[in-house]
């Protein structure tokens, strides 16, 4: 099958199209033929090696995080989906590689697609909205009537993430160039911070809740805009001490972990408020939840620009520029 692939870590040019072999299905496995994928920074992050120590991934490795296709093939012990299915998933993290024509993905990990939106649509998806969810639902509690900030509303996980909370009948405040504001506004956002003239830290207060896409300056000063018992979530880092616990990593990395985010963490028990990191994992069950939301009209890709499958590293290039509003899409099938 096609794919687009890495021998080795590294910049824009270790990403090579290829031939790649069809991936083995186990028996809790579902064989999506992929007709479309999306590009996340997390895919740059993967190129570039700096997740190695997290995610030790086995070389050459196909790139790709996110996808909606059609089951092709079903393990001897899936139950929920069959040949024919449309579907979307995040795959889990140690079994990426969704630009490719193939992947083999867990079951309890796949979700039928939302029936109201396109491949293209649907493929936009899956790990901004898992993200999105885990930050504001799972980890944050959000409920009606709270205030909730979230950071850099026109990238991939604000763009949903305002939605969301938006839903869950939240205030929201978010920051963005001002060129956005209207867009931003209409997704659901009640103030948006022009981040490049207007300091956020000034024009808010009593926030309940902080979802951090930015981390250094950015997520400090986030913790001043909080009221006490208040909480930041961030998803850029620096990863804490409860991550590592839940990742299982040796005893050093834990230790790195728990040294890079001890400044944050003691701000933050002295301001009387939280900080937690996030690292958003594969889940179908929330996948299925969100698809409901998303066929209710609550929740809407925002999609900046769909690359065919030939321009997959023009694709991953525009994403770096760090610019893109919403998401970027690959079209595979
Ligand atoms: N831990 C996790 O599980 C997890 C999950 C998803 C994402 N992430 C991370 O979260 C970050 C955001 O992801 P994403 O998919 O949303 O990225 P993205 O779509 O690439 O974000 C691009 C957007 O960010 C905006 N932006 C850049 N700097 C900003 C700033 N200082 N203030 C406000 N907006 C700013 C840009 O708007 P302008 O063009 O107007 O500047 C642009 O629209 C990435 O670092 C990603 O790796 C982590």
């Amino acid at each position: 099958m096609k794919a687009y692939i890495i021998d080795r870590y590294g910049k824009a040019d270790v990403v090579r199209a290829g031939e790649a072999a069809q991936p083995e299905l186990r028996a809790d496995d579902v064989l999506v033929r992929i007709h479309a994928a999306s590009v996340n920074p997390l895919d740059l992050k993967i190129r570039d090696g700096e997740f190695k120590l997290l995610l030790p991934y086995r070389l050459p490795l196909i790139l790709g995080n996110d996808m909606a296709g059609v089951v092709v093939r079903v393990g001897a012990a899936v139950r929920r989906f069959n040949v024919g299915d449309e579907v979307y998933a995040r795959p889990d993290d140690d079994r990426i590689g969704t630009f490719a024509e193939f992947i083999a993905i867990k079951e309890e990990s796949l979700a039928l697609k939302p029936r109201t939106l396109t491949m293209e649509q649907a493929a936009a998806m899956p790990l901004v909205a898992l993200t999105a969810w885990q930050a504001l639902v799972e980890k944050g509690q959000l409920k009606q009537g709270q205030k909730v900030l979230i950071h850099a509303g026109t990238g991939g996980v604000g763009t949903v993430a305002i939605q969301l909370a938006r839903h869950l009948g939240a205030t929201v405040a978010t920051t963005a160039s001002a060129a956005n504001a209207a867009m931003l506004k209409q997704l659901g956002a009640d103030i948006v911070i022009d981040y490049k003239q207007d300091d956020f830290a000034l024009r808010l207060r009593d926030y309940d809740l902080v979802l951090d896409s930015q981390g250094g300056a950015t997520l400090k000063k986030s913790l001043s805009v909080l009221k006490p018992g208040g909480k930041v979530i961030g998803i850029a880092g620096p990863p804490d001490p409860d991550f590592a616990k839940a990742r299982g990593v040796n005893a050093l990395v834990a230790l790195v972990m728990r040294m890079l985010s001890y400044g944050i963490r003691s701000k933050a028990r002295a301001a009387g408020v939280s900080y937690s990191f996030l690292y958003m994992r594969a889940s179908g069950e929330q996948l299925r939840q969100i698809a409901e939301l998303i066929d209710a009209g609550a929740i809407r890709p925002v999609i900046d620009r769909v690359f065919p499958f030939e321009q997959a590293r023009e694709a991953l290039a525009y994403v770096e520029t760090g610019r893109s509003k919403g998401k970027v899409v690959i079209k595979v099938g």
